[in-house]
């Protein structure tokens, strides 16, 4: 990890379960990284209970599924820092929404613009700033889904896996575009089975799925220093982590 010691970050949906473990390794192994999230106050505690490691916090509130937030967002990485080396797209959420019964359009929209529009907004952001600023061996990272590969057997929960089925394509047609492109910016999709954090809690779902295998924040987190840390010319496309004992 030597190679991106001072380098910066963004990290989406910093404020709680993965993200947070996502800012706290990169911190510690030495990067500046910008946390996004709606909640920018839980983000600021995230960077003062930091502030003794080897990088550095910066908190910033952004909705990823809102476009003026998002440019802003990443001007202020401009403006501020210079550069951009790293995008870790991980802001995603849930929700019970059952397909046959369709009351909750709005519901279905909120998914998708989070864990799809908003996705492809900071990957595009991103990939323009590392283009203008000379950046060429940055690397791209979503945090997509067991669900984005198969289809799950929680009901209610397809229009998720459908989302993170989208984000499987799009790791592979940025993959195709940056080698067109003759870029080294490499991209990565890391696709968790069930990890212990708030998503299911702020999705109303079942307090009874943690009885299930299931990993920690942490888990997710190392296999993202993992795909970072390899040498420049090997690129990690999916990285599949599960918990043992785990059925689907
Ligand atoms: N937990 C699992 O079992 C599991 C399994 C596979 C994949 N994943 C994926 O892992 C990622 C992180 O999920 P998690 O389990 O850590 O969930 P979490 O504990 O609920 O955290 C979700 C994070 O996303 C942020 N977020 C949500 N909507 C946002 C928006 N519109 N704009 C900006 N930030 C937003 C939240 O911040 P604010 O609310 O403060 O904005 C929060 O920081 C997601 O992409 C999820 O699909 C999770």
């Amino acid at each position: 990890m030597e190679r991106w010691e001072g380098k910066v970050a963004v990290v989406s949906g910093a404020s709680a379960g993965i993200g947070a473990s996502i800012v706290e390794e990169l911190v510690k192994h030495g990067m500046i990284v910008v946390g996004l999230a709606r909640r920018k106050e839980r983000v600021e505690e995230l960077a003062n209970k930091l502030s003794g490691e080897k990088g550095k916090v910066y908190a910033v509130k952004a909705d990823v599924s809102n476009e003026e937030e998002v440019k802003s967002a990443f001007k202020w990485v401009r403006e501020t820092l210079g550069k951009l080396h790293v995008l870790v797209n991980n802001a995603g959420i849930t929700r019970n929404v059952p397909l046959s019964q369709m009351e909750k359009p709005d519901v279905i929209r909120q998914i998708f613009e989070t864990n799809v529009i908003g996705l492809s907004l900071c990957t595009g952001e991103a990939v323009c700033l590392m283009k203008e600023t000379g950046v060429d061996d940055g690397h791209i990272i979503h945090i997509n889904s067991v669900a984005g590969h198969s289809i799950l057997p929680y009901s209610g929960h397809h229009a998720y896996g459908a989302s993170k089925h989208a984000v499987t394509v799009l790791t592979e047609g940025l993959r195709r575009e940056l080698m067109e492109a003759k870029s080294s910016i490499r991209v990565t999709s890391v696709s968790p089975g069930l990890v212990k954090t708030e998503i299911f809690e702020a999705a109303g779902g079942d307090p009874n799925i943690y009885q299930n295998p299931h990993l920690q924040p942490k888990d997710i987190a190392d296999c993202v220093i993992f795909a970072l840390q390899c040498p420049p010319n090997v690129q990690i496309h999916e990285l599949t982590v599960k918990p043992i004992g785990e059925g689907c």
